[in-house]
């Protein structure tokens, strides 16, 4: 009798599953239409990971890092208020979206001396959040 009663549950479980799967399905589907744009919410999440050094917004200011306002497009080293490294100076680098992609992966394979202590960022996507995020400021 108890072990029937376990094969019947056993069966609505499966169903169950089915469901589930198909929704995780039409999930992926969804988040694979939010990759190619970015999804600047996830940005502000992320973001959290840089805001002990950089600050962005209208009162945003240098702290231990340059403040980050419109920096997709702004030249490296260009914010007034903060001290670059000699590395970060000399970079010629503009931040374009490529640029920052590769620069947030690996800091110092971009900018070999960069003071930027970051362990990087290897996901696509969260990059792509992030720049999404970053280019509302
Ligand atoms: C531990 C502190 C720290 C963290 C965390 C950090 N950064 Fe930085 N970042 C710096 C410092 C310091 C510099 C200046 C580097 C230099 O002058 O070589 C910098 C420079 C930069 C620059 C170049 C700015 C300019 O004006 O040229 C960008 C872009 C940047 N960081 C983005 C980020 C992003 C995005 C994150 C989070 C994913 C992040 N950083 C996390 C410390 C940090």
């Amino acid at each position: 009798m108890k072990q029937s009663l376990g094969n019947n549950t056993g069966g609505f479980a499966r169903v169950q599953l089915k469901n589930c799967q198909r929704w995780f399905l039409l999930l992926l589907l969804a988040a694979g239409q939010a990759s190619a744009a970015g999804d600047p919410k996830n940005g502000a999440f992320l973001f959290q990971r840089c805001a002990s050094c950089h600050a962005v917004g209208k009162y945003a200011s240098a702290g231990y890092g340059p403040q980050l306002n419109g920096i997709v497009g702004r030249r490296a080293a260009s914010t007034k208020d903060y001290k670059y490294s000699e590395a970060m100076k000399k970079s010629g680098l503009t931040w374009d979206e490529k640029t920052l992609a590769a620069y947030l992966r690996a800091p110092h394979d971009v900018v070999p001396g960069t003071t930027m202590r970051f362990w990087g960022i290897k996901d696509e996507q969260q990059v792509a959040d992030l720049l999404s995020y970053l280019k509302t400021f």
